[in-house]
Order: structure tokens, then sequence, then C-alpha cells
């Protein structure tokens, strides 16, 4: 098991002939790195997968993909299926980004339909949650990620609960380059632990708790030392190879 999954998020950024050049000088010197802990995933724009995924497949590097759409075919202009994203060899698919809930309106129960075609095609789901800043200042936080837990998790089984990954994403955090303190992120984490294992009491304390929002460089030594956080989803800093191989270095080092 690894004890760290370091994900990025490229979000609607590169043009396909950069985004591979970045995977390629993430991918080769992820594979200089002996004895690899942590578990490395890039996430690209839909266009790049199969481009990247031919590029990396023989390195450490996984592949994914930023969202997809809970039917498995038919007509759904614009829209792409588990099916396909599994046909170009994604093995993760991020699933609830604050920004998809905002722009796109998705709601839980979308993202719910969402992870139930992840796991019908046994791949991988990271499921983002999180709260705005105004739900911080009210004090509704820990009722706003519950509900977003519960629903988008209805139905969810204690095994199929061992293929999904869970990101906090503080909506307030994500892009402004203000991450969570140390205390909300230590907070939030030992809140989502405890919450998964009374919900699931074998699998509950193997979940992945991933914090996302302005993780870079110089915070992750903070911040992935804190326990019950197992990892980052990261925007910005994972389009700069130097910055996503730091923090990959970063959670070697804390990998024991
Ligand atoms: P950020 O994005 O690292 O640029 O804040 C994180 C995310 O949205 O997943």
């Amino acid at each position: 098991m690894n004890k760290f999954i370091i994900a990025g998020n490229w979000k609607m950024n590169t043009t396909i002939t950069d985004g591979v050049e970045i995977a390629k000088n993430i991918a080769l010197n992820v594979d200089q790195i002996a004895n690899l802990k942590s578990k490395i995933i890039i996430c690209p724009p839909f266009t790049h997968i199969y481009s990247i995924f031919k590029e990396v497949c023989k390195s450490k590097i996984s592949v994914g993909a930023q969202n997809c759409y809970f039917e498995q075919k038919g007509a759904f202009t614009g829209e792409i299926s588990v099916d396909m994203l599994k046909a170009v060899e994604c093995q993760y698919i991020i699933v609830g980004h604050s920004e998809r809930r905002l722009y796109f309106k998705e709601s839980n129960s979308d993202i719910n339909k969402k992870i139930k075609a992840i796991l019908t095609n046994k791949l991988n789901t990271i499921l983002c949650i999180g709260e705005t800043l105004e739900q911080r200042k009210n004090g509704t936080t820990f009722d706003v990620l519950k509900k977003q837990l519960d629903e988008c998790l209805a139905d969810i089984s204690e095994e199929e609960i061992k293929n999904i990954v869970i990101a906090y994403e503080p909506v307030w955090a994500i892009g402004t380059g203000v991450s969570a303190s140390i205390n909300e992120v230590k907070e939030a984490h030992d809140w989502m632990r405890s919450y998964f294992e009374k919900k699931y009491p074998n699998a509950g304390k193997d979940i992945y708790l991933l914090y996302g929002g302005s993780l870079n460089d110089k915070n992750a030594p903070e911040i992935l030392a804190v326990e019950n956080v197992n990892g980052g989803l990261i925007g910005g800093a994972a389009l700069v190879p130097e910055k996503f191989l730091s923090i990959i270095d970063t959670a070697e080092k804390l990998s024991v």
C-alpha cells in the first residue's frame, strides 16, 4: 500500500504538445526514484489522455481523467463515458470537483451515479468534497462535508469504497495561492477519518484522504506531514514539473 497518492489535476490547461512534454518530464524524473513509495497520477484534459498514456505507460505514472458521464453511451452530446475512458487506459476519474459543481451545476446525486458507473467499470474514483468560504464562515463546514459524503457515497459498499479516494478541497483555497491552515487541514482530515471509520468499520481506516487547494512545493512538507493526510490533489503546481516533482520528493521523504 502506498503511503501517499500525489495526483495532478491539470484542469483546462495545456495544448497536447505542451501536455505531452510536461508528462514526459515528470515520468522521466519519477522513474529515477528508486523504490518509489507514492502513487503518482496525472489527470490531463480528455484530448491528451491517450497520447500521454502512450508516452508514460512504461513509467511509474498512472493517467486519470477529470470527469465522466454516468450513462454508457447514446445521445448525450459532448459527454464522455467511463467505458470510453477505460478504453484509453484511464485508471482514475476525478468526480465532484467544486468547479464542476459550481459551473456545471453537478449535484451530489449526479456524482453518486458517476461513482457507480466508475465502479461498474472497475476503475478508481477521486471524489472531491469541500465547503465554500461562506459555509466556513457560517460554521456549517462539517454539515456540508457530511451531506456531500452521505449523498455522493449513497449505496456504496465497504468493498467498493476501497476503490475510492477522497480529496478534501476547501473551495476558498482552490487556485487562490492560500491553502487551508495546518489546523484547518488537520481538523477536516480527522473529522473525515472518524466519519469513514464509523461508516466503514473495516475499510474506513485505510481510505486515502487527499488535501487539495493551493498545495505547492513550499507548503507540502507541512501539509503532507499532517496525520490523516494521505496525499494531495494538485492544480496549479501540477503543471510545473519542478514543483510537482518537489511535492513528490516531499511525499517520498515522509514515507517510512
Ligand atoms: P490548486 O487546485 O492546486 O490550483 O488550488 C487544486 C484543485 O482544484 O484540484
